[in-house]
Parts: C-alpha cells; sequence; structure tokens
C-alpha cells in the first residue's frame, strides 16, 4: 500500500503519443481506486476499473460543477474556478442546455452531413497532394477538416479559423497559465457574443443561428451563456477530433498489419474507429468531485473527495478488453469509454465518428504509400492534463 508521502504526482504525461502513461500500470496494480498527489499537494482518487469508472459516471452522488470551491484541479490552467458549459455543470442547469443542443447532434442529422464532410476532406486531401511529400499533416489536414465541420454546422466562419485555433490552444494546453487559459476563454466567448450581435441583424445559416431563434428569442437563454455554450461547441468540435485524426494515422502507420487489414476490407472501418478511440483515448482526464458519500468497490468517497477517471486506464483494463494494449482493428470495442459515459457522454459523438471514418479512408486511400517521415520518438507529446496528442505530423508518400 502507498504510503502518504510517496502518492505519485497527477497528471502523469505520456511518453509514446498512443500509450496511457507508464505510471498508470502502478496505479491499477493497486486496485479500482489509487490514490495520487494533485497539484498544491491535494490527494484525488483514480480509478482504474472499468465497471467501476461506468458505474460512477452515472452516479448523481458525483458533481462535474467547475464552479464549486473544492473542485479539483489537475493543471495551473484551471485554478480560475470558471464556468466550464455543459462538461462543467451539474443538473437541472446541464439538462437544459444539453436538451437545446441533442437534434444537431443525432446520428440521422450528423450522417446527412456525410456528404459535406467527403467533399471538405477531399479538397484538403487535393491541397496536400498539390503541395507535395513531406507534408505536416496537422495544419495540412487533421486540424482544418474539423475545424471546417464544426463552423459549418455553427454558422461560424472558417475565415476566423487562425483566431479561434490559437485560443483554443491557450485554453486546453495542460502547459497554459490560469491567466492565459482564462483571457483566451473571455476572448473567445467575446467573439462569439459579437457574432450573435452580427446575426442578430443579418442572419446566416447553421446551429447558432437556429438557436438565437428558438431559444435567445423566446427568453429560454441569455446572450451571454449561448456565447458560452457555442464557445464550447467550437473549442469541443475541432481539438479533440484533430487530435484523433492525427493520432489515428499515427498508430496505424505504426501498427502495419492492422493497416493492411483495414485496407483489405473498409467494411471493418466502424468498428476500427471504435477500436481507435479505446486504444488512444485522446479525452483523457475526466474529472468530477464527491457531492455526497459512495460506497463502491470496497472504498469509501467522502464529500470534497477529487476523482479522476482517465479514459485511458478504464479503456485498458484487461478484464473487459483482453490484450488491451494491443491494437486490433476487428475487436468489439463499443463499451470504450472514450467519449465518456452518462449524462455527460459526448455530444458530438456521431459527428466525430462520421469525420475520422471519412477522414481515415480518404487519406489512406488517396495516399497508398502514406509514412511517417520522421521517428516516433522525435514527435513531443502534448503535456499531461491537457487533451493528448502530439503537434506534429509529419509524413511523407
Ligand atoms: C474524437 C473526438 C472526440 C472525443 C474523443 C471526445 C471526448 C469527449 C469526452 C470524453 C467527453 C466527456 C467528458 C466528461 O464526462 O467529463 C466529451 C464531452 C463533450 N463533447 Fe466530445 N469528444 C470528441 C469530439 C467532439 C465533437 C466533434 C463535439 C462537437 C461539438 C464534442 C462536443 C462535446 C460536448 C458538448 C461535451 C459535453 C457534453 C455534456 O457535458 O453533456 N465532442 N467529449
Amino acid at each position: 500500500m502507498t504510503t502518504e508521502v510517496d502518492l505519485p504526482a497527477f497528471p502523469m504525461t505520456r511518453t509514446c503519443p498512443y500509450h496511457p502513461p507508464q505510471g498508470y500500470a502502478g496505479l491499477r496494480e493497486q486496485g479500482a481506486f489509487a490514490k495520487v498527489r494533485l497539484l498544491g499537494d491535494r490527494e484525488a482518487w483514480v480509478v482504474t476499473d472499468h465497471a467501476v469508472a461506468r458505474a460512477l459516471l452515472v452516479d448523481p452522488r458525483l458533481s462535474s460543477d467547475r464552479l464549486r470551491p473544492d473542485f479539483p484541479v489537475l493543471v495551473p490552467r484551471m485554478s480560475a474556478a470558471k464556468l466550464i458549459p455543459l462538461v462543467g455543470m451539474d443538473p437541472p442547469v446541464h439538462t437544459q442546455r444539453r436538451r437545446m443542443l441533442i437534434p444537431a447532434f443525432t446520428v440521422r442529422r450528423t450522417e446527412s452531413l456525410r456528404p459535406d464532410i467527403e467533399q471538405v476532406v477531399a479538397a484538403r486531401l487535393d491541397a496536400v497532394v498539390r503541395q507535395g511529400p513531406p507534408a505536416d499533416l496537422v495544419p495540412g489536414f487533421a486540424l482544418p477538416v474539423p475545424s471546417t465541420v464544426i463552423c459549418r454546422l455553427l454558422g461560424v466562419p472558417y475565415a476566423d479559423h487562425d483566431f479561434f485555433e490559437a485560443q483554443t490552444q491557450r485554453m486546453v494546453l495542460g502547459s497554459s497559465s490560469a491567466g492565459e487559459a482564462a483571457a483566451a476563454s473571455v476572448a473567445l466567448t467575446d467573439y462569439v457574443d459579437a457574432l450573435i450581435g452580427d446575426k442578430q441583424v443579418d442572419p446566416g445559416e447553421g446551429l447558432l443561428d437556429e438557436l438565437i431563434v428558438s431559444h435567445l428569442a423566446a427568453g429560454e437563454i441569455t446572450r451571454r451563456e449561448l456565447a458560452e455554450t457555442i464557445m464550447f461547441l467550437l473549442v469541443a468540435g475541432h481539438e479533440t477530433t484533430a487530435n484523433m485524426i492525427t493520432m489515428s494515422v499515427i498508430a496505424l502507420l505504426d501498427n502495419s498489419a492492422q493497416l493492411a487489414r483495414l485496407r483489405a476490407d473498409w467494411r471493418l472501418l466502424p468498428g476500427a474507429v471504435d477500436e481507435l478511440l479505446r486504444f488512444l483515448s485522446v479525452a483523457d482526464e475526466i474529472q468530477r468531485v464527491v457531492a455526497e458519500p459512495i460506497e463502491i468497490a470496497g472504498q469509501t468517497l467522502q464529500p470534497g473527495d477529487a476523482v479522476y477517471l482517465p479514459a485511458s486506464a478504464a479503456n485498458r483494463d484487461p478484464a473487459v478488453f483482453p490484450d488491451p494494449d494491443a491494437l486490433d482493428v476487428t475487436r468489439r470495442a463499443r463499451q470504450h469509454l472514450g467519449f465518456g459515459y452518462g449524462i455527460h457522454q459526448c455530444l458530438g459523438q456521431n459527428l466525430a465518428r462520421v469525420e475520422v471514418e471519412v477522414s481515415l479512408r480518404a487519406l489512406f486511400e488517396r495516399l497508398p504509400t502514406l509514412a511517417l517521415a520522421e521517428p516516433l520518438s522525435a514527435l513531443a507529446v502534448k503535456p499531461g492534463g491537457s487533451v493528448q496528442g502530439v503537434y506534429r505530423l509529419p509524413v511523407t508518400w
């Protein structure tokens, strides 16, 4: 049993971009729960067991409310208690906001966007091919595809992408200071707020325009609340998906037998995307605070306890996923926690699935000789406590 003094520091950083931090293995050895030490010497629970993580993620005695003074701080950028729409809210406000957005993210609605997404992906690949190898597929492909798609869905001008992509990095990277992250969040919310003003005078097409008519005009949400909600969708809608496309390409190129199976039968693609979501767990740091005592798996969680449920820990639980460290595109991995679970389960998951499917198929069909232009070890990994990924994807073909 670990003693109070030598609790491991958390978050832990990955060394390989697509495997969980090595320290997670030691945490798993301690059972479903392990204790770690956070910034400022605070202790926290880390859950490594898939079944326990699922049970906790549907338990209303855990809170997501980032405005609570006892909400844990993982990295300095999270130290200013601030409102985080949807993912940082509890019912009943969370329920009301989420309900407002659900129709735009159903399977049917997102499938109807597939031809449009195929067109965006093809245009990006044309540009990559025109420019010729070597190329960095982050700015050339993995980032602009989801940025363009979420802009069209929301009705935000893609011409402003340099601005919102840069602000997003300042908000989400584990290396940002509290002041920098807070300033970026305000700048982005102000940007969407100004856009709402413009659209009230000169309406366009997109979810923001629909919400202005259906909810803002009806007085169901204030202008600032709407700006905050759309700001969050803009950020969540491109950053994680860009990391997912980047890391999927890396993982498949580095596991060439799996890529060969996929290329031989593209019907495997939807299942392979779930397996990649499990294997990569790009949105790793799922966090909560205990609001009321909970007894579970032989442990008592007390009010105010910080709880981390890293997706990559549950997704590598050998009791649920045999040989969990192997990428297997034929595995049935649908029960992974790559999109979370419970009331906060990713709202954009249908959209993300279509984007990743279309991107991977088009990329590997168009560039059959695609290869990494640098060894994996040359790619700097984003720091722990941020969305998981790398900054560059240098390739040749
Ligand atoms: C592969 C890409 C993506 C991954 C891996 C991912 C992962 C996640 C995870 C793990 C959560 C739950 C966090 C928690 O419970 O604390 C979440 C929530 C959320 N995601 Fe995603 N996401 C992705 C793409 C998207 C896209 C494209 C959108 C579109 C707007 C989106 C919007 C959201 C929203 C709004 C929430 C909060 C839902 C709520 O609290 O009710 N995500 N995502």
